[in-house]
């Protein structure tokens, strides 16, 4: 199990997924000010924003996609490259770490969209995670708990992430969203964010759109493309299941560590804690 992972600048990394040579080979990606990015720690979303915009982006501009897995982290060098002739709007979507990510992305003011999701749920989808995904080490819930709140987990720590994207959180190139609001409101959601990214859609796209990226359409979907692997990234899809794992003392220290690291803060706020 420990081959499955490996250690990069301090951070976890899954080895098949992303390994160093891909890390390496972004440090030379150069963003376009036209790029659509998508930022998401592990787990809060990413695949459900990946489906989101690249249909906005096709209904808005034409441009189609592949099925190729959607993070810039786990493309090899040789694709990256490649990247460098895509047609813009270019989907560039990760992860990483902000402090990881090409400074380009910042220098070139392309727009960012972050997705978060309260920090019990991600860390249950993280757990089931990573026993059925077959390319990471099995974990037991105690020890994943403890491993999650020192951040010795694949890609780093939950709170380090949102302290580090919580310095950005003004930068008018930024945008944060949440897994919960977009469970309450997804054609909002769909509305806010094609908005943010430039991209004008009548309100019957957004109706469509958000019609096909429910969790129910997005699974049905996502056989075809994903096989079996569908039943991986898309397990429950709902707000809450934390109170089916985290035991009394684990919802106490999670507590804990968000009061003294995000409670009052933008970020904070905007998760609704
Ligand atoms: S990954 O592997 O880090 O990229 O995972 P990520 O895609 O960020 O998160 C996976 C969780 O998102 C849920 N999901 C959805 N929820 C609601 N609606 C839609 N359409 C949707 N698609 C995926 C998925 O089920 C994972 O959450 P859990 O709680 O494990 O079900």
């Amino acid at each position: 199990d420990e081959e499955k992972v490996f250690r990069y600048r301090g951070a976890l990394y899954p080895t098949i997924m992303s390994p160093a040579e891909n890390l390496e080979a972004l440090r030379t990606l150069e963003a376009r000010q036209e790029d659509v990015v998508l930022v998401a720690y592990p787990k809060c979303g990413f695949n459900w924003m990946v489906g989101v915009l690249r249909k906005i982006i096709t209904t808005a501009t034409g441009k189609k996609f592949l099925d190729a897995p959607p993070h810039i982290e786990f493309l090899s060098p040789e694709i990256q490259k490649m990247l460098a002739e895509d047609a813009s709007p270019r989907l560039m979507a990760t992860h990483l770490h902000p402090d990881v990510m090409h400074t380009s992305f910042m220098e070139k003011k392309a727009k960012i969209l972050v997705v978060w999701r309260n920090p019990k749920d991600t860390l249950v989808s993280f757990y089931h995670f990573m026993n059925k995904n077959p390319v990471l080490p099995n974990v037991e819930w105690d020890k994943f708990f403890s491993d999650f709140m020192s951040g010795e987990v694949i890609y780093g720590s939950y709170f380090d992430h949102a302290e580090a994207w919580e310095k950005l959180f003004d930068e008018p190139n930024v945008k944060m969203i949440t897994y919960e609001d977009m469970k309450e409101d997804l054609s909002g959601g769909i509305r806010q964010v094609s908005q943010f990214f430039g991209f004008s859609l009548t309100e019957e796209e957004v109706q469509t759109i958000s019609a096909q990226s429910t969790f129910g359409v997005m699974k049905d979907n996502a056989l075809q493309t994903l096989g079996q692997f569908r039943d991986v990234l898309f397990r429950k899809g709902e707000v809450g299941d934390w109170k089916n794992h985290f035991s009394e003392a684990q919802s106490q220290q999670m507590d804990e560590e968000f009061s003294k690291r995000l409670a009052g803060t933008r970020l904070g706020n905007k998760l609704k804690y």
